[in-house]
């Protein structure tokens, strides 16, 4: 009886373009139980393209499960070694922020290589910033930075975000299914995609103390882009952060001193 849900179940998604239909077929099977009208809807939504992530609940983000709210960004396996780099140059009692933490996934990985550090996020999405409680997340509600208490300016040793950089233009050129579900806010960085990581720029240059590392992801020619702002806020030349695959995904800086600080 269960093989045969499966097949029908793998079948289905298979045809209609899920590559890993059989892992996929598993995973709804499990979070549907004996409730076979529950698996029907879910296998109906997979189809139409809503995030595998969304109908489980959960994902996986640096081989830990996150919990995750419909309607909040899915994290990628592209951003794990950004949230990576993090954690390494993170000091064990460190105080590092999140800025656009989504479902708090990078923040997470945080915490668990750096049990003794401080970690904070900052999440404009209350549905998201929900979510990022779920994970127990320290999230403040707002505007990159803006949400977050002064007493953390100049006393943060790494601050580090997945922000939206994605430029308007391009948003139609995403895979169809993150256009139709995954929230444009959590995507759109403006004309060249730049708008939001210039002020993450800016936002980590109040809270870094000298010697802090900022770590951004973004995409391709965004890194030059960035160079000048980074260069007229204090930071040194970016380090240039690649995925497994070898593409670039990300730029680490080091915060030296803003001119007005020096
Ligand atoms: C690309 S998602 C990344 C989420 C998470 N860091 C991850 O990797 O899964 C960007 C997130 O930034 C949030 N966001 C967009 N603009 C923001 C802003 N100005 N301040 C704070 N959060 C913002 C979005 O709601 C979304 O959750």
């Amino acid at each position: 009886m269960r093989a045969d849900v499966l097949s029908e179940t793998v079948a289905t998604l298979r045809a209609a373009g899920c590559v890993a239909a059989e892992e996929e077929a598993e995973e709804l099977m499990a979070v549907a139980g004996a409730r076979g009208g529950l698996l029907n809807e879910l296998v109906e939504r997979r189809c139409r393209g809503e995030p595998l992530a969304w109908l489980t609940g959960s994902v996986r983000f640096c081989g830990e499960p996150v919990h995750l709210r419909r309607g909040v960004y899915v994290p990628r396996w592209q951003s794990e070694p950004l949230a990576l780099e993090a954690a390494r140059r993170l000091p064990d009692h460190g105080v590092a922020v999140d800025l656009c933490t989504g479902s708090g996934a990078i923040a997470r990985v945080l915490s668990r290589h750096r049990p003794r550090a401080r970690v904070l996020a900052t999440e404009l999405d209350p549905v998201a910033a929900g979510c990022a409680r779920e994970n127990g997340v320290e999230v403040h509600e707002g505007d990159l930075d803006g949400p977050l208490p002064a007493e953390l300016w100049a006393a943060v040793d790494v601050v580090c975000g997945v922000v939206p950089y994605v430029p308007t233009g391009a948003l139609h050129l995403l895979a169809r299914d993150v256009v139709a579900y995954e929230p444009t806010l959590a995507l759109d960085g403006g004309p060249e995609g730049m708008d939001v990581l210039v002020r993450a720029v800016s936002g980590g240059s109040r809270l870094l103390r000298r010697g802090g590392s900022l770590l951004l992801e973004l995409g391709a020619g965004q890194a030059e882009l960035l160079a000048g702002e980074l260069r007229r806020t204090g930071y040194s030349p970016a380090e240039l952060l690649h995925d497994e695959e070898g593409d670039l995904r990300g730029i680490a800086a080091v915060f030296v001193a803003a001119p007005s600080r020096a």
